[in-house]
């Protein structure tokens, strides 16, 4: 496909929220949307608000769209448009999911999670443990946050039912072996449930060829609404009794879906196919390598230190200033960045980090310009 988009001045052209400052760095918490999102919502709401299967005009808009939403989807995660629901965030998704999938589990059944989960990933099973008497395991990571398959393995046997796991981790920046993990969760008879919301905005995620089970994702984090989106294998959804009230068709979806984000949506994958994977992956990577070889003296990185196996996701801690202190003097010089453990609980007790990290979230509508920016004044905080 020809792409519209394949420099970052065209890229930011398309944001009014990129028209001005701060400098966006806080993608990881969400990213700004195109103006085609900010329409379609519009639009959606002036010309076709209404509720499903009525005999007029804007309901059966409503009714196209809500099958185009999932159309979509279904392209997004290469997927089928039954395998695919909506829901309000990623965790309320996966607090659902998870107790779809745990219906008929028994004491002493077990989940894998690694030290590089979001605790939307960790707690629905921590939950479920306490309600059932499971037990809920956690695969370690090495020193540069990469996960160690050896440990993970020795934790996979028989009453695994679940092995959870992110797609790339929203601190630190791994990436993690998805079908490798998936295999390893199959082998034993579990399910592979895997978190994409930070890989969402920085590469393509093909739920089929993955093997995954089950995959969680929020558009929020890769220019869309606030919304969730749910992929899980047809055969696996099957196979469960959904919570659902009986004249629903979907398995998952449970009441009135706010249709003006799925029209949001749409705007948001029509946008991501005009700029395409590979100018987003070539133009993050750069950026990334800049951010890393320029790192100021005194700033340590948490992680990979290369982009090799990460997406550009940096958390990085100074030995005399607090991180609180960090995002703040950032953030009045116009910088947009998060600290703390942004919910990734465990990766911060195994970095030994009880305040959290900086974490500065670069994507594809950053600049070289903006990172140099950014460069300079870590090193003007750390004087
Ligand atoms: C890796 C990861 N998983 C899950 C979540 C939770 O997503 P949501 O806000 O859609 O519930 C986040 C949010 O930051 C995240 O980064």
């Amino acid at each position: 496909m020809a792409r519209l988009l394949t420099n970052v001045d065209a890229v930011r052209a398309r944001f009014t929220a990129l028209q001005r400052d701060p400098v966006f760095f806080d993608g990881p918490g969400g990213t700004q949307v195109p103006d085609s999102v900010i329409e379609a919502i519009g639009d959606y709401l002036r010309d076709a608000n209404a509720n499903l299967g009525g005999p007029f005009e804007t309901s059966q808009r409503s009714d196209e769209l809500v099958a185009l939403a999932h159309e979509t989807a279904a392209g997004f995660l290469n997927a089928n448009p039954d395998e695919v629901a909506f829901g309000q965030n990623m965790t309320t998704l996966n607090f659902a999911l998870s107790r779809a999938a745990a219906r008929e589990w028994r004491e002493g059944d077990e989940v894998v999670c690694t030290e590089l989960d979001h605790d939307g990933n960790v707690s629905p099973w921590l939950e479920l443990a306490h309600d059932k008497g499971l037990a809920v395991r956690l695969a370690r990571v090495d020193d540069e946050c990469r996960l160690d398959l050896d440990h993970l393995r020795s934790l996979v046997g028989r009453r695994t039912r679940v092995v959870a796991f992110p797609w790339a981790a929203n601190s630190v920046g791994t990436i993690t072996p998805v079908a490798e993990l998936a295999e390893i969760a199959h082998a034993a008879g579990a399910l592979a449930w895997v978190d994409a919301v930070h890989y969402g905005p920085h590469g393509p995620i093909d739920a089929q060829a993955s093997g995954a089970d089950v995959v969680v994702c929020s558009p929020y984090k890769f220019y869309g609404p606030h919304l969730g989106l749910a992929y899980v294998r047809r055969e696996v959804a099957e196979g469960w009794r959904p919570y659902k009230v009986r004249p629903a068709d979907s398995r998952f979806e449970t009441g009135t879906l706010a249709h003006e984000l799925l029209a949001g949506f749409v705007a948001a994958v029509e946008y991501l196919d005009d700029v395409g994977w590979d100018f987003i992956q070539e133009h993050e990577r750069g950026l990334g390598q800049r951010f890393l070889d320029g790192l100021p003296d005194g700033w340590a990185l948490h992680g990979i230190p290369s982009m090799d196996g990460r997406v550009p996701t940096f958390a990085v801690t100074h030995g005399r200033i607090g991180v609180e202190e960090a995002a703040t003097r950032l953030g009045e010089r116009g910088f947009a960045v998060w600290h703390g453990d942004y919910y990734a609980v465990e990766i911060m007790k195994r970095l030994g980090l009880p305040d959290g990290a900086l974490r500065i979230g670069i994507v594809h509508y950053n600049t070289a310009g903006e990172v140099d920016r950014l460069l300079a004044t870590l090193a003007e905080l750390a004087c």
